[in-house]
């Protein structure tokens, strides 16, 4: 039976469509100039992560929105500390007929398996070095409160009403589908069954009595918020589809379930027969974890940053920000939008047996090793393919042998005998290019490499600011590469530290590339923690040095003094990055719960 999906009205309470789109007036849309209030708020920043649902475990779909969220807030973190007041949320999602359906099959109770999954999301981010500030299960008590009150918040200015819901739902995707999103597929023993167009996943027909949610009054507050603030939804394209979506007719939204089919989930207040639906549920998260309903989340709101994949954006990009302007708030500051990991081509799925285990990776790759193979190749615009020959590849060449090999040149006791940050030489590398004399030895692409580093932590930062992960990454790859070309020229191997002529030089060349890497290493600190800080620490750079906000480039070659010149190299703790051994690569085995 393929019928529509109807919303009939038993009867409207409360506001009119008037007086609510007057609560949330003009000052939400304006784009102009930050007053001196919001410029105070703008200090802080909130990121989020979507929370995770517990049917199954982790795999690195999910690791890799928890990593760009997590170099986002710690990039934030290291700008200095005026931007040092950074949360970051993280969590997991376990209400709803999915899970209610997940434990049944898996004969559990449903706190057992949420017990149990949450764990398994807890230890990867432990392990993946997720350093995020809180971790809420949506089974906490702090939790329902905050829900309960939202709902009660939008109860009491009208949006609330009971009506028939009558049309598709996909448990898996826990969602509503009109009927053109509904196609049908043929089963094994070719019997045809309906499935959600999108995801593949199953549907079933409801028909049942419901509160709904008044969205239909927001489609043009919505498009307001959108028009108004371009960059609210970030990549651009996943913007444009938004508002495309709401070129079309939006229509109310049914918000709970008959407690009698879903039991799995916060009883609407007042009402025990119906449970909230869980989305609805999910996405008051957010405000939970800042203290919702008490008057400090204010602080915190809307300064927010989301994360989430493209298959989650509708519930972020319509139904949230419409929820928060029926509640008197402001939409999220920004929603960033990932594409997803595909395994050789193929979409990841249980049924495929295809499924990547984080776990495996980063004790394969070591923690940085998967961390950078991940933010340095996850693109947000499209998405991207596993295998795990590409990681081998890529770590071997821009870590192990690009940058690892970089450290090494220059420190190594051959070269750098008295294990120290040499001097520079103001006569061999003028500051200003085209000069020439007996003592200058500074060439055309040594003034183009250092202008390139130069700007690399504003470029950085722009492209973190864009939600452009990866073209950080490859900013600092190419820089590295352009470093490597320095040393390579310049030779030092071949230089004399007993040659007065050979020797300023000698120094100024190592001065130069230890300066450079030193750059790499406090920019690469909110990608690969760890190995940043083991970079940093051969070179003698002090946890109280690290920072963004004091980054000072060359400082001798724009006539500042440097801190670092004559300084003490740091011990030596092996190889930067070991190489991978190529011959061991091997596809990466389904993992089950
Ligand atoms: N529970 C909801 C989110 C509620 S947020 C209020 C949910 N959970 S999920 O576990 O299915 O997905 C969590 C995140 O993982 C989403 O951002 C989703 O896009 C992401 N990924 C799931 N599969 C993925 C890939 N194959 N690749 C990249 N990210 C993927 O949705």
């Amino acid at each position: 039976m393929l019928g529509k999906s109807v919303v009939r009205l038993l009867g409207r309470t409360g506001a009119s469509r008037l007086s609510l789109l007057e609560d949330f007036g003009p000052r939400y849309y304006s784009s102009g100039s930050l007053s001196a209030r919001d410029d105070a708020r703008d200090a802080r920043a909130y990121f989020t992560t979507p929370i995770f649902y517990v049917n199954a475990a982790p795999h690195i779909g999910h690791l890799y929105s928890a990593l760009l969220a997590d170099a986002l807030s710690r990039h934030r973190r290291l700008r200095g500390p005026s931007t040092a007041a950074t949360r970051f949320s993280t969590g997991t999602d376990e209400h709803g007929l999915k899970i209610q359906q997940a434990a049944a099959t898996a004969g559990l109770a449903p706190t057992e398996l949420c017990d149990r999954v949450s764990k398994h999301f807890q230890q990867l981010f432990q392990e993946a070095g997720i350093s995020c500030t809180d971790f809420i299960r949506t089974t906490e008590a702090r939790h329902r409160v905050a829900v309960q009150h939202f709902w009660g918040v939008l109860k009491s200015r009208g949006l609330l009403y009971k009506g028939v819901y009558e049309g598709w739902y996909c448990a898996s995707d826990e969602c509503f589908l009109p009927e053109a999103k509904v196609t049908r597929q043929l089963g094994p023993l070719g019997d045809s069954f309906p499935v959600s167009l999108e995801s593949g996943h199953p549907v079933s027909w409801t028909k049942e009595e419901n509160y709904i949610f008044r969205l239909s009054q927001f489609r043009e507050p919505l498009q307001r918020w959108l028009r108004g603030n371009p960059q609210a939804i970030t990549p651009e394209p996943f913007h444009h589809v938004v508002l495309q979506w709401l070129d079309e007719e939006l229509p109310d939204l049914s918000v709970s379930r008959r407690s009698s089919h879903l039991h799995w989930g916060i009883p609407v207040p007042g009402d025990d027969s119906q449970t909230i639906y869980v989305w609805l549920d999910a996405l008051v998260n957010y405000l939970t974890v800042i203290g919702y309903p008490n008057a400090e989340f204010k602080s915190w709101w809307p300064a927010t940053s989301h994360i989430i994949g493209k298959d989650i954006l509708k519930f972020h990009a319509i139904y949230w920000p419409a929820f928060l302007l029926g509640a008197g708030m402001s939409p999220p500051q920004r929603i960033c939008v990932h594409s997803h990991w595909t395994v050789c081509g193929q979409k990841m799925s249980k049924s495929l047996g295809n499924v990547v285990d984080p776990r495996t990776c980063l004790n394969r790759y070591t923690v940085d090793g998967f961390r950078y193979f991940l933010l340095r190749q996850g693109v947000p615009n499209w998405d991207c393919d596993y295998y795990d020959e590409k990681v081998v590849k890529l770590l071997n060449s821009e870590l192990a042998d690009a940058l690892g090999g970089l450290l090494n040149r220059c420190t190594a006791k051959t070269i750098n005998p008295s294990e120290t940050y040499p001097a520079f030489c103001t006569t061999c590398f003028p500051s200003e290019p085209g000069l020439v004399g007996p003592s200058v030895r500074a060439q055309a692409e040594d003034y183009a490499l250092v202008s390139s580093v130069a700007t690399l932590p504003k470029q950085v930062a722009d492209h973190y600011d864009n939600f452009q992960i990866y073209k950080a990454l490859e900013a600092v790859s190419s820089c590295v590469r352009q470093t490597n070309g320095f040393v390579q020229r310049h030779a030092p191997w071949k230089l004399n530290w007993e040659s007065p002529v050979d020797a300023p030089w000698l120094g100024t060349v190592l001065h130069v590339a230890l300066e450079c890497l030193r750059v790499f290493g406090t920019l690469l600190q909110p990608v690969t923690p760890s190995l940043a800080d083991k970079l940093l620490s051969r070179l003698g750079v002090s946890a109280s040095e690290r920072n963004l906000g004091e980054l000072y480039f060359l400082p001798r070659f724009y006539g500042h003094p440097c801190p670092f010149e004559g300084r003490r190299l740091g011990p030596e703790t092996g190889l930067l990055f070991p190489r991978l051994d190529p011959s061991r690569t091997w596809l990466v085995k389904a993992h089950r719960t």
